[in-house]
């Protein structure tokens, strides 16, 4: 899709759809609406009048042959009510304007900012809208519906300098979050931890970002234990990722950001299988690594002052004939213990690993993404991200973000009392709770024993990174979740 900006005056906007934007207040048509309600002969007072242009969040009125628009149609997108529209509401209000036209067989629009929201944040926002919004996951179907994108959106009535400053970076983030969102998609025959590196080693080519990709006989020898231990199972070889990004001033003693995601390519849970129904979905258990590749894609382009280092386990979890069996010990790379109670919690043993080879490559703040518990779907369904956090301020710092963004994040407690409940009878620690409750929250402090005493925040993505349906703003399937948010946090850092 491509993305221009429009500095002619609305009227002249000569477009398939011309999108502008109503709150849902007493006095809707004010500013730009009513410039519009004007240069239309009134068209707008009469819609409000007739009660039919109510300003709701995401009420779509389509107006056709406007008078006195250039415009062949007129988008009126209903944004709710002022106070309670942030970027949240107008990305998705954006994205759904879209996806409403592409429906319709439209496929070029001009977005007429409104006089609330002329800044260069507010049109990364809407292109952020456009761009993830128009996103399908059809690159299997071999009917090929090319029609189905869109061709061209505009930006009209912001400044040019926040257009264009808005348009670089929504194209930035929003072409991050889409790359995650395709490498999610992908089966896990179409995308094992093999193949998974070389999108990996693609992108960081790509990007100008350098990139180690280590192969079994490598992961043996850093005696990566824990991950081993899940990938055995399989005829597939893990990989492990390191993808890093140095900004051009670096100094030694300076804090280095770690991101950390877990690649379980396909999980069956391994020997402690899981049940068939919904089995499929389960390529979507490499959403945490697939996170953080995608933020490390849109970090090479802005160019924050951190270093960041991404550090990706990729394993398939396979019930094959030398698969971990329940009760067996391993031993993590960083030396301590662990009994495999459950073989399907496997998730925080790659990143047991994961967080400790951060750790060694000097690492001074961890962040890890994963899809690593149902117990997190439980806790907060699909709506929030669960967030858990050892240091208030770092937490505090990413929540900050994941609100700028607009995507929904929600703390969880780590106290140490729930520590108890992940104690072995043999080893150092065990993989699953003692039955008590708490699902997602043991599994926290599983990762936090591996990230010792680093300030570390782990995101549970399980109930987030995946949509059962279509939005209005969004294909089914991936949602790239937390990818903005973090881009957010290491440009802030
Ligand atoms: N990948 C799953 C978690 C998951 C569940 C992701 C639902 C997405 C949707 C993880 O590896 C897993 O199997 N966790 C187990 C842990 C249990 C055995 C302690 C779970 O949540 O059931
Ligand atoms: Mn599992
Ligand atoms: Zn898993």
């Amino acid at each position: 899709m491509e993305l221009t900006i429009e500095s002619q005056p609305f009227t002249k906007i000569s477009t398939d759809a011309l999108v502008t934007y109503v709150y849902e207040k007493d006095d809707k048509i004010e500013g730009v609406l009513a410039e519009m309600d004007a240069a239309t002969g009134g068209r707008l007072r009469e819609l409000d009048a007739s009660g039919e242009l109510t300003g709701k969040l995401l009420e779509f009125t389509l107006v056709h042959n406007p008078p006195g628009l250039a415009a062949k149609r007129l988008l009126l997108v209903g944004l709710g009510k002022p106070e309670k529209c942030t970027g949240r509401e107008l990305l998705r209000a954006s994205g759904a304007a879209l996806r409403f036209l592409k429906a319709r067989a439209v496929r070029r629009m001009a977005v007429l900012a409104r006089e609330q929201a002329r800044d260069a944040a507010s049109a990364q926002t809407v292109v952020e809208g456009l761009l993830l919004g128009d996103m399908e996951s059809d690159i299997y179907k071999t009917e090929k519906k090319n029609e189905k994108h869109f061709d061209g959106a505009a930006l009209a009535g912001w400044p040019n300098e926040a257009a264009e400053k808005g348009r670089a970076a929504g194209q930035v983030t929003a072409g991050a979050q889409n790359f995650t969102r395709s490498l999610v998609n992908e089966p896990s025959n179409k995308l094992t931890p093999r193949m998974l590196a070389e999108r990996a080693e693609a992108m960081a080519k790509a990007a100008g970002l350098s990139i180690e990709v280590f192969d079994e006989n490598k992961i043996r020898e850093l005696a990566m234990g824990a991950l081993l231990s899940v990938a055995q199972g399989s005829v597939e070889p893990p990989r492990f990722i390191v993808v890093t990004y140095t900004p051009p001033n670096h100094k030694d003693g300076a804090p280095v950001l770690g991101l950390v995601g877990k690649a379980v390519t396909f999980d069956t849970g391994g020997i402690s299988l899981k049940p068939a129904d919904g089995m499929e979905k389960m390529k979507y258990d490499m959403a945490g690594g697939a996170t953080m590749l995608g933020v490390m894609k849109a970090l090479a382009q802005l160019k924050p002052a951190v270093k960041v280092i991404a550090c990706v386990p990729a394993t398939e979890n396979m019930p094959g004939g030398r698969a971990q069996k329940p009760g067996d010990v391993q031993f993590a790379m960083s030396g301590k213990s662990i009994e495999v109670i459950n073989t399907d919690a496997e998730g925080r043993l790659i990143l047991a690993d994961g967080l400790a080879y951060a750790r060694k490559l000097g690492c001074t703040h961890l962040i890890d993404a994963a899809t690593l518990t149902g117990a997190i779907v439980v806790a907060l369904s699909n709506i929030n991200v669960g967030v858990f956090g050892s240091e208030q301020g770092f937490t505090e710092r990413l929540l900050a973000s994941a609100r700028a963004c607009g995507e929904k994040m929600w703390p969880m407690p780590v106290d140490e009392e729930y520590r108890e409940m992940i104690k072995s009878g043999i080893a150092d620690i065990q993989n699953v709770g003692s039955g008590k409750g708490g699902g997602a929250i043991t599994a926290a402090m599983f990762l936090k024993e591996f990230s010792e005493e680093t300030p570390w925040i782990h995101l549970d993505i399980a109930g987030t990174a995946w949509l059962d349906e279509a939005k209005p703003w969004s294909a089914k399937g991936a949602s790239g979740v937390a990818v903005r948010t973090l881009i957010d946090l290491a440009m802030k850092f």
